[in-house]
């Protein structure tokens, strides 16, 4: 088999066959097919597409390239979550506690945060001494005993994915269907759950800037799921604004607490209660989503999802006294209103800038090398439809560095839109697919 020929074809919109994508993938992880071919190559999926038959076979292809987690031997059904990427997106360590709270097994990998977006295992170590990198046998043995384990994705997870996502990356080749769909179905396959239930995020700080898009790449996801027999949902969900109201990881982490406290933003546990309650109904636990709904409410009422949150920092080597005790993290240097100029009500909010400023803050990385600043962020102080007066801050600013606060506060200005005309909230829960 001739990569040239295989390359040739896919530029011509043929289809590829199952042994030739098994071949690619197996021939670029191994490091015997070129980076330029492969480029080539993504180019022309990027033009011409692939079909389901053909993008099934990528995933497993990739799934294939690397360990394939085995975790039969947790009890019930396990069930993983899955975002395509937010800015102040802390639903997992909302979620991730109330649901196993109720029983349900929570086995979860997670990213670091990269560009504007946010990743949780990076919030996870606020905590000092959280350990993100569990052994198989000690991700197991937590769920087991206490429901919950999130760990960092282990390096031989789909290393195909790895390779062609830093080469998509480089080659303006990311925002392709096919392609998002395999990489994360390959990853979320390799991971071993029963169950999966994906809140892909559309609009400004999101990678599906449109709905139409997003249903596209939602329909997509759940299409691959099915045919690998797992049970799937996909939630579209809004993220033309930041989710609640701190982006920043302690700030993140402070706010997610709360939110286990009962004092959640109404969006960011709108999208924690339409994701958990699915993944209860996958569970087997309770059948209605209503029903599952009221289960996660009574969760935090009575607090048994804030001390499954705190068993679980524990249980995984971190300072719980921080979770008990949110004044512990130490604040940013400075913390700099960005007053509003003119009174009326807010029409934008843009994710991505304000999650840009707080990664220009220190808040975030350029390249997976780059060393995170804990403390510093953003934190709102107004939604959009919220009314503002002229003087009233629009958000806070934290910073470490004065010269960088302005710039983050530029940032903020551009990012924001205010008008004197009534505006409605945002829609959270904008589509699902199951
Ligand atoms: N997240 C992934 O893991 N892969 C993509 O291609 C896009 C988002």
């Amino acid at each position: 088999m001739r990569m040239y020929d295989l390359i040739e074809k896919k530029k011509l919109g043929q289809e590829l066959s199952t042994e030739e994508i098994y071949h690619i993938i197996d021939g670029y992880t191994k490091g015997e097919i070129p980076d330029y071919q492969i480029s080539a190559l993504l180019m022309a999926i990027y033009f011409k597409g692939m079909n389901v038959r053909e993008r099934y076979d990528l995933t497993m292809a990739m799934r294939d390239s690397g360990d394939i987690l085995d975790l039969s031997s947790i009890d019930g059904v396990k069930i993983d979550k899955h975002s395509t990427g937010g800015v102040g997106d802390k639903v997992t360590l909302v979620l991730g506690p109330i649901i196993a709270s109720i029983g349900v097994p929570v086995a979860k990998m997670s990213g670091r945060g990269l560009g504007h977006t946010g990743g949780t295992i990076d919030k996870l170590e606020a905590f000092p001494g959280f350990n993100a990198s569990l052994s198989e046998e000690d991700f197991i043995n937590q769920v087991n005993s206490i429901k919950i384990a999130v760990t960092g994705q282990s390096k031989n997870l789909a290393p195909a994915d790895k390779k062609l996502y830093a080469l998509r990356d480089v080659t303006a080749t990311v925002d392709e269907i096919s392609l998002i769909t395999s990489s994360v179905m390959s990853k979320k396959l390799a991971a071993g759950t029963d169950a999966i239930v994906l809140d892909v995020t559309v609009g400004d700080g999101a990678f599906m800037k449109n709905k139409e898009s997003a249903l596209e790449l939602a329909r997509s996801m759940v299409d691959i799921g099915k045919k690998a027999d797992k049970k799937i949902a996909a939630f579209l969900t809004n993220m033309d604004e930041p989710l609640g109201f701190a982006v920043g990881n302690d700030l993140e982490v402070i706010e997610a607490i709360n939110a286990l406290k009962g004092q959640g933003p109404s969006d960011l546990m709108e999208v924690v209660y339409a994701l958990g309650s699915q993944m209860i109904v996958f569970s087997g636990i309770e059948p209605d989503k209503a029903k599952a709904r009221k289960l996660m409410e009574q969760a935090v009422a009575d607090g048994s999802a804030y001390n499954k949150f705190i068993e679980f920092i524990k249980t995984q080597g971190g300072d719980d006294s921080f979770a008990k005790d949110t004044g512990k993290f130490v604040p940013a240097k400075h913390i700099i209103p960005v007053e509003a100029v003119q009174s009326g009500y807010i029409h934008g909010l843009k994710a991505e800038a304000i999650g840009l400023a707080s990664m220009y803050l220190g808040g975030g990385r350029e390249t997976f090398e780059d060393v995170i600043d804990m403390s510093v962020g953003v934190v709102l102080n107004k939604k959009v439809g919220d009314q503002i007066n002229a003087g009233e801050p629009i958000c806070f600013i934290h910073a470490n560095d004065l010269d960088k606060a302005k710039h983050a506060e530029e940032m903020i200005r551009k990012a924001t839109t205010i008008s004197s005309e009534k505006c409605d909230h945002m829609k959270l829960i904008i589509d699902i697919v199951e």
